[in-house]
């Protein structure tokens, strides 16, 4: 723990959307590396949970990292849209993407919500960073979208295909441990 901040660049307040199992390990890994991260939910219990520093999943090595997070005053957590438009220099969207029931397509009905909510609020330069697993094609659709909702002629929207970092390692259990602090596990 106690990493030191990161290098000076433009990039100083990340929000993740989505506050589930890829969500919090990314937001709290992003405070522990010195930024300011703001975690977004809809789900007011949940948000509530993270807030006092409580998991609302089991993930070894997590909790302690959340409250070192909260702690520090990098870490904190919002229900509000409008918060993290006016926050955020970055945002990651790591919201659920399920399967969708006696099908093999996916459910993008959370993406679709949580870019038009964001979408139609961002109002100053920033860049989107979609790390939900989505189908292939559906990241150009969204960037697309986002591009034109939005109306911000210097906003840069990416949303990457898959998965965009650090691949299935940090997806595996005990993804909040150790290898979690090289840099090209968390974002890049
Ligand atoms: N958890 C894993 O091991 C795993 C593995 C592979 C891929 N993924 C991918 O990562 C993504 C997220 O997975 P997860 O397991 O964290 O999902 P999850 O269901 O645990 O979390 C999703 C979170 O998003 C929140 N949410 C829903 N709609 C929202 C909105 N409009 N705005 C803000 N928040 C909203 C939900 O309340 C929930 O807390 C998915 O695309 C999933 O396929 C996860």
């Amino acid at each position: 723990m106690g990493l030191p901040p990161p290098v000076a660049g433009a990039v100083r307040r990340i929000t993740v959307l989505g506050t589930g199992y890829l969500g919090t390990v990314h937001a709290a890994w992003l405070a522990e590396t010195g930024f300011d991260v703001l975690g977004m939910d809809t789900d007011p219990a949940r948000v509530d949970a993270l807030s006092r520093g409580v998991l609302p999943f089991y993930e070894p090595g997590l909790e302690p990292l959340l409250r070192s997070g909260l702690r520090s005053g990098r870490l904190s957590f919002t229900t509000s849209y409008a918060e993290v438009a006016a926050f955020g220099d970055l945002h990651f969207i790591c919201v659920g993407t399920p399967q969708r029931a006696a099908s093999y397509r996916a459910d993008l009905s959370q993406l679709h919500s949580c870019l038009r909510a964001l979408g139609t609020l961002l109002d100053r330069p920033c860049l989107v960073v979609g790390k939900s697993t989505v189908p292939v094609g559906t990241a150009e659709a969204l960037a697309e979208r986002l591009s034109v909702i939005s109306r911000r002629p210097r906003l840069r929207a990416r949303m990457e295909p898959g998965i965009p970092a650090g691949g299935a390692r940090r997806l595996r259990h005990d993804a909040a441990g150790p290898d979690r602090r090289r840099g090209d596990l968390v974002a890049r």
